[in-house]
């Protein structure tokens, strides 16, 4: 029987397939996490092959490195000392902290990277939740959270941040970072929502990496999204993007392609996704145990995360696909 259709045809070669393809990665889809810590040197992160904590020197460093790699923005998370976490971690909004040195050598020696800063207290939490706890402690307090992050976002733009993120999932903080912004003269600072931020059991390595880690694990559960929610996710996007966010996020990436999906449908603002770090820690690990090819689960992890509909992948692997795409 004679075929009238034939797809292989288009896949016959190398040349063929790259004129059909579809989605690309590029070094300028790529935001880049990078952990800041106080000491001078840096330290490994076990959970996190090939990466570290960074003195503020190395991050500084690494900056610039990546932006000649040609990747636009870096993320700043900082590890704050024990001794300096309290309940209502009152140290994020001390003007000589790390996070505000890093976010001001980083811009004074390669202004041109977006710089991003989380707006969320769990850096500087003893309790390691994202905002102040409500009076009987059992619960984080929404509205007087709230009016710390604001505090926090417009101190983070004043020391070099270009886009601040909350990523504390409160209730109602876009419109009122954007408003705190505004009056504070700071109307060209851009805000981008971590809109849909599920209660992931893949934030783990990073909370080793920040030590925002408890000794008994702590639940996000009455703030950030139920895994099996996705009209509710919906919705939180269509707040964020009606209190005035620039753009929105879904995170994490890899096991939400469907958010995205639906994000994109549902939205005309930029879509960041995060591969984060238990992503990429099991690529990892699996490469490791000789089980996978790292760096092609890699590519295809990030080019399914893209081929979802995100413009915008923050990812631990950012510098090391900007390198194998300039190869
Ligand atoms: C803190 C924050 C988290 C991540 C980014 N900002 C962790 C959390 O919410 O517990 C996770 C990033 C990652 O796992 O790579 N608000």
């Amino acid at each position: 029987m004679q075929l009238k259709t034939r797809m292989r045809r288009l896949r016959r070669s190398e040349g063929l397939r790259r004129m059909v393809r579809e989605t690309r990665l590029d070094a300028g889809d790529l935001v880049y996490p990078l952990f800041v810590h106080a000491g001078d040197g840096n330290e490994p992160v076990a959970s996190m092959p090939g990466v570290e904590r960074r003195s503020v020197k190395d991050l500084v460093r690494e900056c610039r490195e990546a932006f000649d790699l040609g990747i636009p923005a870096a993320a700043i998370f900082p590890v704050i000392d024990p001794a300096k976490k309290d309940a209502r971690g009152t140290h994020a909004l001390s003007s000589d902290n790390l996070l505000f040195r890093a976010l001001r050598e980083a811009k004074a020696a390669v202004p041109e990277l977006v710089l991003i800063a989380d707006v969320a207290l769990d850096p500087y939490t003893d309790h390691g939740h994202d905002g102040v706890l409500s009076k009987d402690g059992r619960d984080v307090d929404n509205d007087a959270t709230v009016e710390i992050l604001c505090d926090l976002a417009v101190r983070e733009a004043e020391a070099g941040a270009d886009i601040v993120a909350p990523s504390d999932m409160m209730d109602g903080r876009v419109g009122a970072i954007r408003a705190a912004l505004d009056t504070s003269n700071r109307t060209g600072t851009c805000i981008l929502a971590y809109a849909a931020k599920f209660a992931s059991a893949y934030y783990g390595p990073f909370r080793d990496a920040v030590g925002s880690a408890q000794a008994k694990p702590i639940s996000k559960a009455t703030y950030q999204l139920d895994p099996a929610n996705l009209r509710e996710a919906l919705r939180e996007v269509e707040l964020d993007e009606r209190e005035g966010a620039d753009m929105v996020m879904v995170k994490p990436a890899g096991p939400y392609l469907d958010v995205i999906r639906a994000v994109r449908e549902n939205t005309k603002l930029p879509l960041a996704a995060y591969q984060v770090s238990g992503e990429y820690a099991q690529i990892h690990a699996a490469a490791q145990a000789g089980w996978l090819d790292g760096e092609k689960a890699r590519d295809e992890s990030l080019l399914s995360i893209k081929r979802a509909g995100a413009d915008i992948i923050l990812t631990y692997f950012a510098r090391q696909v900007a390198e194998s795409l300039r190869r």
